[in-house]
């Protein structure tokens, strides 16, 4: 597990966007795990605009994005579908339909759209690159303490911590969402190199535990320490601390 410090939140963006970019020329029907949340906002500012400037051909580019709230719709504003759709995909035409994943919060029967978005992964995988957040309370993707190291894509229930965390991104704290369905933890394992991001203050407490090493549940991204091909990228505001506290 690296953990590289980039000083800010565009810096980091922007290497990371370069990374993915240099990854798609190099491999045209690379597949992308992605990620939504407010940690991501500038990297999808920035991969869309490599993306333009080395006029890239994305029709073989694979995603599978890590979630989504149960009970939205993708035309929802507050869907990670149209997350998706407002800050990557809608920008350029080249991204192809069938090689864009999401798992759906809307349907019959839930478990078994899961069951079927491990199955594509399993298809289309392995993922070359899988971007993370990290979760206060420890949670990559939205696989919350408790988690088992084995869980696959599956409806899951979210904690009163993220529920707050990201009633940020709704009118009323009530209209959160309870339920989303997300890769598990073994899925986002199987990826071939893991980039995980955190900045600012509130990032803090759950990048110091993860650094700490303890591999537990109650921490989900420990489970990273499991994984050969990790990078964290932090700012300032992380690393110094963890500096401070003799964690880096
Ligand atoms: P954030 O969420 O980027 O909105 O902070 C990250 C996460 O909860 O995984």
């Amino acid at each position: 597990m690296r953990v590289i410090n980039l000083k800010d939140k565009q810096l980091a963006s922007e290497h990371v966007a370069t990374e993915i970019v240099k990854l798609i020329i190099s491999k045209p029907n690379t597949v992308l795990g992605l990620a939504t949340g407010g940690t991501m906002t500038e990297l999808y500012q920035y991969l869309v605009e490599l993306i333009n400037a080395n006029n890239l051909d994305l029709n073989d580019v694979v995603t599978f994005n890590l979630d989504e709230y149960v009970g939205l719709s993708p035309e929802d504003k507050q869907s990670y579908h149209e997350y998706m759709q407002q800050r990557l995909f809608k920008y350029n035409d080249s991204w192809n339909d069938n090689n864009i994943h999401i798992p759906s919060g809307v349907g019959p029967d839930l478990e078994v759209e899961a069951y079927n978005y491990e199955q594509k992964i399993e298809q289309c995988g392995p993922i070359d690159l899988q971007l993370l957040g990290i979760g206060e309370n420890g949670h990559i993707g939205f696989n919350e303490p408790g988690t088992s190291f084995n869980s696959r894509t599956r409806v899951v229930n979210l904690t009163p911590s993220t529920i707050h965390a990201n009633s940020v991104n709704f009118d009323n704290v009530d209209d959160v969402p309870v339920q989303a369905v997300s890769m598990g933890l073994s899925s986002i394992m199987g990826a071939k190199h893991i980039v995980l991001l955190a900045f600012g203050a509130k990032k803090i407490d759950a990048v110091k535990r993860l650094l700490q090493g303890d591999v537990a549940t109650d921490l989900p991204a420990s489970i990273l320490h499991q994984h050969p091909n990790v990078d964290i990228y932090v700012d300032d505001v992380i690393f110094n601390k963890l500096k401070e506290d003799n964690e880096v």
